[in-house]
């Protein structure tokens, strides 16, 4: 237990905050930094732990709406701006934010809480479960087949345009599972760093913008390889179909002096591969966890999901940090609702945000051990009521 006082940051308090949590970034705050930050760190939704007077962890997070498979997209808190200073780690103060955060969200009537975490040994104690992963690949010598989508126009816009532009064209939850819903308090800050340091580029197609790239590129010539050109990373790509998302390649494979593009954080099942001519020209060099997810309110976020045809089953979820979450839950393509019966399958909190959004197949949870099997006939049900048919992923960093 935690020796600090935990209590919602005051406003006045956010640049301490903000400096605090710096530290345990390794970052150092500037006024210039502060300047840019300060839009985006709200005093609001932001709790904090003091000692001695001074912040020593702060947990905070921004209202947002996440897409559910059939289409809902659901209040949700964005949690972001994590740290507890080295000197007082290990002493429960996340554990206190944690739980004074989600009961906080609540209260408010997020339905989930989502975050991407920096260490994968963090949050599954606190409920979250991995729910969409994302893929990183590199392409190298890559040409689009000569039957992929022709694509539009792509144009190169100044930053004052794009600053103006990619927010409206980011059209979020309305894509996919996982996509969350940019507010501005999340562009405040993207406005600068992501917009202001990189190259935006927008796809036009037979409607009108449909999509838009974010890019740097990096000089990596040296003695030794003069001829190496640039590396070009892709920071955030969405397009609204594949005839966008192929103009957009399209354009990125065309761009001078270009040796390498590294594109980190892509779904799994980004079409890119099946439209070049080489699908090994985009290798697939890492596969990581993307966005964590809590759910809040369970039965809402039970009954705002669609499901495969079936049976329904018969879950027991056990949540003793949020223990208005315990119960049991007939879960069907019908409907969902509590239930006496007894369970067919039992999990923890986190265990149930991995199959949520579709991600994970129970049988492979319950195979692994995190799901209780007391009837085995509830399985096969199981892995057609979850899975969805496009992986969810959610392409905002936070
Ligand atoms: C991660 C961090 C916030 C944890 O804060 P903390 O106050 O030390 O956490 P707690 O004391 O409440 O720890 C709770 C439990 O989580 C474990 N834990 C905490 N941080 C951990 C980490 N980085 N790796 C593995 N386990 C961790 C603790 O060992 C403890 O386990 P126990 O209950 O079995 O003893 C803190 O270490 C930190 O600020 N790290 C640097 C910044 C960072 O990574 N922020 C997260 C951004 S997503």
């Amino acid at each position: 237990m935690t020796a600090a006082e935990i209590r919602p940051l005051a406003v006045g308090e956010e640049r301490v905050a903000f400096e605090l949590l710096g530290r345990s970034l390794h970052a150092t705050v500037t006024d210039e930094v502060w300047e840019c930050r300060a839009g985006s760190f709200p005093a609001e939704r932001r709790f904090a732990a003091f000692a001695g007077g001074d912040p020593v962890g702060v947990a905070g997070s921004f209202a947002t709406r996440l897409a559910v498979p059939g289409g809902k997209a659901l209040p949700a808190a964005a949690v972001d701006g994590v740290g507890v200073r080295a000197d007082h780690t290990r002493r429960g103060i996340l554990t206190a934010l944690m739980a004074a955060q989600l009961e906080d969200c609540a209260r408010r009537g997020d339905v989930v809480a989502v975050l991407h975490a920096s260490e994968t040994t963090i949050y599954g104690r606190f409920g979250y479960g991995v729910a969409t992963r994302s893929q990183a690949l590199r392409v190298t010598r890559a040409a689009l087949r000569p039957d992929a989508p022709a694509g539009g126009a792509v144009r190169l816009l100044s930053t004052a345009e794009a600053r103006d532009v990619v927010p409206r064209l980011y059209a979020g939850p309305a894509l996919r599972p996982g996509m969350i819903e940019r507010p501005d308090v999340w562009w405040s800050y993207a406005r600068h760093r992501l917009i202001g340091e990189h190259q935006v580029a927008v796809h036009t197609g037979p409607d009108g913008d449909d999509g838009f790239v974010l890019y740097r590129t990096e000089d990596v010539r040296t003695f030794d390889h003069p001829n190496t050109g640039a590396v070009l990373t892709v920071r955030d790509l969405h397009a609204a179909d594949t005839r966008a998302l192929a103009g957009l390649w399209r354009f990125l494979l065309r761009v001078d002096l270009v040796s390498e593009i590294r594109a980190p954080g892509r779904p799994l099942g980004d079409p890119l591969r099946t439209v070049l001519t080489d699908p090994r020209a985009a290798a697939v060099t890492g596969l990581d966890d993307e966005l964590w997810l809590r759910l809040v309110d369970v039965p809402a976020a039970l009954a705002a999901r669609t499901y495969g045809p079936g049976e329904p089953v018969v879950v027991e979820v056990s949540d003793p940090l949020l223990p208005s979450n315990t119960g049991r839950y007939r879960i069907g393509p019908e409907e969902v609702r509590t239930t006496a019966a007894e369970p067919e399958l039992r999990m923890a909190p986190d265990v149930l945000a991995m199959l949520y959004l579709g991600d994970a197949l129970p049988s492979a949870l319950a195979a692994a051990g995190r799901i209780e099997v007391a009837d085995a006939a509830a399985l096969p049900r199981a892995d057609t009521l979850f899975p969805v048919p496009v992986p969810p992923w959610c392409g905002t960093p936070f």
